[in-house]
């Protein structure tokens, strides 16, 4: 096995799109508190899967971003949301798809991941196992925010592109690769409609042999090109991890005209972050760097 010569690496995003004026500063906050909270497990010895977990809670608590609490309505003014994680270090990969109820949907992923049967639960399925391993349920006002419920309610007769989903990967001091990705999905959406953060390979991927990527955007596009493997797979083309990422955004775009981004790391800990959209608050802190690497 070669030796290691890098550190840990968190690299997180908080959905691409365009984002209301007064949400920007919102979300570059919270996306660099959620990128420290990672850096913190990191360097506490903790796993990547431990990190990836903490920041997409972390995000998803944060009613800025479109996951957990202040996530979109569906078109019943329902809140319905997807989340996945995967571990690199052998493939492991837990989701759940149009939970509702659920504070934290990451932490019921990984919980299915761990629980080593299943690799995705959808609704009801989804909503029994959470109670069987003691994941409570919240009342369903909880996660709706005034602004989601306004938009809603504006956004009726409209079709709309959502933004917002949230998603991390990391690479740990052991050199073991993992991806989260949380979502309330697209505003209005079909009730029971479940998009790519919850689908391994297309919102969220893992491997320590090539990288981990995180997608975001319009799922139903990034779900034909199957974007986040697609992505990797140019890693193992020669790629390196800036064109994989570009070349896989570019490629979405000529072949569905659809909005997205993804942020990619490849098994040494170098970066990949790409969009075709105006705006997508990303945040990396690398060994050496004490302050978060802010972008949009
Ligand atoms: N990318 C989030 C969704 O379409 O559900």
């Amino acid at each position: 096995m070669t030796a290691r010569s890098f550190g840990p690496v968190i690299l997180i995003h908080g959905g691409a799109g365009k984002v209301a004026p007064d949400l920007v500063e919102l979300r570059r906050d919270g996306i660099r508190a959620a990128v420290v909270n990672g850096w913190q497990v990191l360097t506490a010895g903790g796993s990547a899967v431990d990190a990836v977990e903490q920041v997409v809670k972390t995000l998803e608590d944060d009613p800025a971003f479109n996951a957990g609490r202040g996530a979109v309505l569906n078109r019943d003014g329902e809140i319905e949301l997807d989340a996945s994680i995967m571990d690199g270090r052998g493939l492991a990969a837990g989701a759940v798809g149009a939970v509702k109820r659920i504070a934290n949907p990451v932490t019921l992923a990984r919980t299915v991941m761990e629980a080593g049967g299943p690799t995705l639960l959808v609704g009801e399925g989804a909503q029994r196992f959470a109670a069987a391993v003691g994941i409570k349920e919240c009342v369903a006002e909880a996660l709706i925010t005034e602004r989601q419920r306004a938009r809603w309610s504006a956004l009726r007769e409209e079709q709309v592109e959502g933004v917002g989903t949230v998603g991390a990967i990391a690479i740990d001091q052991a050199g073991h690769l993992a991806a989260a990705t949380s979502t309330g999905g697209l505003p209005l959406k079909t009730p029971g409609r479940v998009g790519d953060s919850a689908l391994i390979g297309c919102g969220t991927y893992a491997d320590d042999q090539l990288g981990a990527a995180s997608c975001t955007g319009n799922g139903e596009a990034i779900i034909k090109l199957v974007l986040a493997k697609t992505a990797l797979e140019f890693l193992r083309m020669g790629e390196e991890p800036m064109a994989a990422a570009r070349r896989a955004v570019g490629e979405l775009t000529a072949r569905t005209g659809a909005e997205v981004g993804i942020i990619l790391l490849d098994q040494y800990g170098r970066i990949g972050v790409a969009r075709n959209t105006a705006q997508m608050p990303c945040a990396c802190i690398r060994e050496g760097n004490t302050d978060p690497e802010i972008f949009d």
